[in-house]
């Protein structure tokens, strides 16, 4: 882009940005009162890129209105959804099926139930946003010990996905496994008024099939959780060279629990984060105010875009490699935006109480003006694509010292992963859930660059798509249901080995499957394939390549196996000779 379209760019952004408030936007909108709805996520933009419709969307208040919006979707047969306050799930989990279903927005079923501290039960309805549920325990005296690292999402929302943190101690870092009740409104015969609460505890059968449901079994109405005394962490972030990174890998979550580690693969260095347990007395205030998760000025983001954009379409490697190092430079001099004492960073370690230490994401409640999340889908801001993927801890340093091969052939196709501040690796446990981890597990986690103009090739694109299949084909990956591109999602459902008594459960709480739509059919397997097949999918992630014209010849992007993992299909700059000579 040339100056002009920079400042253009810019012009806009100011336009647009100054003129609005902060909080993100809403993701159901409605022309027509509660009528001729869409719906969309907090990024404005699902990644087959289409649009969502509903004709109407409701949100209930309390239980009983609850019910009375299945039971009315359940008569007429109309398919329905829940959607949360800001539908964070990349791909089309609050879609309903069809054009003509209804949204059940959680938006306002965000009240405190019950708390109870001696015996740290709490009780909280599915809308309530995981923040002000970590505040509500905190008042209590009581800590969740476990959660996402982002606190913008929903206990409904953040359940429905399988959303974890980093663990595997006790029972590990997925929240769903310190749930110990739920109450869920299904479908019901007509007898019995079209709709019903089915209340469960832990022990139940269908216990296992409601905890991580896709929001496929009806609308979860409340959650009890099984809290623990408050407690304070220590944690300390250490950059060090990756040497013995694949080893490190193995044993880092049994040494610190919550230990996670973040790979630059450029750079060859592993940010390992120390973090512990420690006794309530021990000093300290610290607080967790995460950089990345922060208001932004939007002119600034703005800048940031036109920047990025300006490097994929006519930077070199050396220009983007040498970007690549200043947002991790900037977070460590930071200390990624930890402070000891909710005001100053002084060093490491910081110790401070769970509930300010766990979670942060203080942009969602930004209040200033022209300030937005980085994300923020109403300005020319950063757009990027997360894929999340855990393999078994036992495979993972395997798959690691693979992906690393294959970034000494091509070390400057990674500086795209190091530009977002690498890969995010975190723990999970084997859990009982049927849509659960069937094995401890190791989360990567990975953001990377999207062009906002639909089949536009980005830099570098074959690695990622590599390590990608490389997880998934290979190390037998399965994604994180709430991230990720279409074709990740082919064929996932056959690694779960308890798929088909989630089936079950679902055909026995949804029997006219109003609660499916097109998207969780494809990905339970139940009807057609996540993927789709046409001009340039492989750019956009919504297929695997067989064949050039699903990538951009007229742009030289052809087809071609893997570099290292021949059975991989990647779009590449690579003639087709070198490809074969590879594969040999
Ligand atoms: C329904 O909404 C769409 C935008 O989503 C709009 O273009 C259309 O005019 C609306 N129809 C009516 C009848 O309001
Ligand atoms: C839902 O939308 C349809 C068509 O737009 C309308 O006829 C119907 O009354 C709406 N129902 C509710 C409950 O709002």
């Amino acid at each position: 882009m040339e100056v002009g379209g920079v400042l253009v760019v810019l012009l806009l952004g100011l336009i647009l940005g100054l003129a609005r408030s902060s909080p993100p936007p809403e993701p159901v909108a409605c022309t027509r009162g509660t009528s001729n709805c869409t719906v969309t996520n907090v990024y404005g933009s699902f990644p087959d890129r289409t649009i969502c419709r509903a004709a109407n969307a409701t949100f209930p208040r309390t239980e009983q209105e609850l019910v009375a919006a299945v039971a009315a979707a359940a008569a007429a047969k109309r398919k329905v959804k829940a959607a949360t306050k800001h539908s964070h799930s990349f791909p089309k989990l609050a879609c309903p099926g069809g054009h003509e279903g209804t949204i059940v927005s959680t938006e306002r079923l965000n009240r405190m139930v019950s708390t109870d501290t001696a015996s740290g039960l709490m009780t909280v309805e599915s809308g309530m946003v995981l923040k002000d549920l970590i505040q509500a325990a905190a008042d209590a005296g009581l800590a969740l010990p476990h959660s996402p690292y982002w606190y913008g999402i929903t206990i409904g929302g953040l359940l429905a996905t399988g959303a974890h943190g980093s663990s595997l101690w006790g029972k590990g870092s997925a929240v769903h496994e310190y749930v110990v009740g739920m109450r869920i409104v299904t479908p019901a015969p007509a007898s019995e008024g079209f709709a019903v609460v089915r209340a469960l505890r832990v022990g139940d059968t269908d216990f296992d099939a409601v905890k991580v449901s896709l929001g496929v079994l009806g609308v979860v109405s409340q959650v009890t959780l099984q809290l623990q005394p408050m407690f304070k962490r220590s944690v300390t972030f250490e950059k060090r060279d990756e040497t013995d990174f694949p080893a490190q890998a193995a044993v880092w979550g049994n040494l610190h629990e919550f230990g996670d580690m973040a790979w630059l693969p450029w750079q060859g260095k592993v940010i390992y984060r120390t973090d512990d347990r420690v006794p309530v007395s021990t000093p300290g205030n610290g607080l967790n105010d995460y950089l990345g998760f922060r208001a932004k000025p939007m002119l600034e983001l703005v800048i940031v875009r036109a920047f990025e954009e300006r490097l994929q379409k006519d930077g070199t490697d050396i220009a983007r490699c040498m970007a690549a190092r200043l947002p991790s430079m900037l977070f460590d001099l930071e200390g990624y935006g930890f402070t000891n004492d909710g005001s100053f960073f002084t060093g490491f370690p910081v110790v401070g109480f769970q509930n300010r230490i766990q979670a942060s994401g203080t942009c969602i409640n930004s209040k200033v003006h022209g300030l937005s999340c980085t994300w923020d889908p109403r300005i020319h801001s950063p757009f990027f694509y997360n894929s999340g993927f855990s393999i078994a801890v036992s495979k993972a340093p395997a798959y690691i010292a693979e992906v690393q091969k294959l970034r000494d052939l091509n070390p400057h196709a990674f500086c795209s992963l190091d530009a977002k501040l690498g890969v995010l690796l975190r723990y999970v446990k084997a859990s009982s859930a049927y849509l659960g981890k069937s094995e401890d597990s190791l989360d990567f986690d990975v953001t990377y660059y999207r062009s906002y103009t639909e089949g536009e090739p980005r830099s570098h694109a074959d690695v990622i798509d590599e390590i990608e299949q490389l997880a998934l084909k290979k190390y037998g990956a399965v994604p994180h249901w709430g991230k990720n591109r279409n074709f990740v999602f082919d064929g996932v459902i056959t690694k779960y080995p308890k798929a088909g008594e989630f089936l079950k459960v679902k055909a026995r709480y949804d029997p006219d499957g109003i609660f499916s739509s097109e998207w969780s059919d494809q990905v339970l397997g139940v009807r057609g394939r996540p993927v789709i097949v046409e001009k340039g999918c492989a750019i956009e992630g919504l297929c695997v390549c067989s064949d050039d014209s699903h990538c951009a010849p007229e742009k030289g992007l052809f087809c071609r196996p893997g570099q290292l993992f021949t059975e991989a299909r990647v779009c590449s700059t690579r003639p087709a000779a070198s490809g074969l000579r590879d594969e040999l």
